[in-house]
């Protein structure tokens, strides 16, 4: 499965902030924001991954993340060149995907959760055509709604609805599989102007092809698109991180325990940050100083159990 982070947009709920630099590079607390999204699809197992961003845009993701080989990913990149809407990520990504199954996420999107790992992993493994994660919150109105029955069987799907059907926001996370590309074309421009990633999953509704996964009440997600939602994501990466010891999307982290780099990069990358303390976070880990049985218990090590470490 080939993975996309969608990282375009004009960013122009978050202005002034966004009218020199993309949204997706902000920080969000000690790291920028499309290290989350990009944390989400290495957990899920996607080593080729596909960032399409602006022109204008695009080398400053390059000089972020380069090639991806520092950490054990191949990282590749596309411009969107109008804010066209999320399925456009999928038709200029049509070569790199090549007939693949396809993970699609928007840079704005923070998922953070206990058995998020093993979740996202077994509805790649279980996924038949298209499958979306609802998320129950407040305010479904700014979101795609999905509606469903006590089956789980989606009902409807709604871009958003004046009259929400459910609580459930469809969050930016989508997999698909082979027909993604071809469906994305047949597109028609909604009223805003944009190709809608809802009328997308709606034509494999039509079909039988989607399923929904929740994420229950245990878990975070956040878009981090406005003022107020962005402060609330570093509030919350602040707090986690504080009480825990442990950093969210830790890339380089995240790379070391799937076993893509090696102690000696691991600590390489964290020398070159040592005076804060991202950096230092990496060393300890090279290093070991963390509660090691703690760890050796395989449900509670870091990435969930998923990996033997060395
Ligand atoms: C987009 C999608 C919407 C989805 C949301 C998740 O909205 O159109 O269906 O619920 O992302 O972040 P937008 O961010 O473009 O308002």
């Amino acid at each position: 499965m080939k993975g996309i982070i969608l990282a375009g947009g004009s960013g122009s709920r978050l202005a002034p902030s966004t009218d020199g630099i993309n949204k997706h590079l902000l920080p969000v607390y000690d790291k920028p924001m499309v290290y989350y999204p990009l944390s989400v699809l290495m957990l899920g197992g996607m080593r080729e991954i596909m960032i399409v961003s602006t022109p204008e845009d695009r080398p400053r993701f390059e000089k972020l993340l380069g090639d991806g080989s520092e950490l054990g990913i191949t990282l590749d990149y596309r411009e969107q060149t109008d804010p066209n809407g999320i399925p456009e990520a999928l038709t200029i990504s049509e070569d790199f995907i090549a007939g693949d199954d396809v993970a699609l996420i928007l840079a704005d999107n923070i998922f953070y959760g206990q058995g998020f790992t093993t979740i996202l992993r077994n509805a790649i493994k279980n996924h038949r055509h298209a499958t979306v994660f609802g998320y129950r919150v407040k305010d479904p109105k700014r979101f795609g709604v999905v509606e469903f029955d006590h089956h789980q069987k989606v009902i409807s799907l709604e871009e958003k609805p004046e009259d929400p059907k459910s609580d459930f926001a469809v969050t930016g996370l989508y997999i698909y599989d082979h027909q993604a590309v071809r469906m994305a074309k047949k597109l028609k421009y909604s009223n805003r102007g944009e190709l809608e990633i809802t009328d997308l999953n709606k034509n494999y509704l039509k079909k039988g092809q989607l399923d929904v996964e929740l994420l229950g009440r245990g878990f975070a997600w956040m878009d981090a698109g406005t003022h107020e939602s962005l402060f609330e994501a570093a509030e919350f990466v602040k707090i986690t991180q504080q009480r825990q010891g442990f950093k969210l999307a830790c890339l380089e982290e995240i790379a070391y325990y799937l076993g893509y780099i090696s102690k000696e990069a691991l600590y390489r990358k964290g020398k070159s940050m040592e005076k804060n303390d991202y950096g230092q976070y990496l060393m300890e880990i090279a290093e070991r100083k963390h509660t090691e049985q703690y760890w050796d218990s395989i449900d509670h090590h870091p990435m969930l159990g998923l990996v033997e470490n060395d």
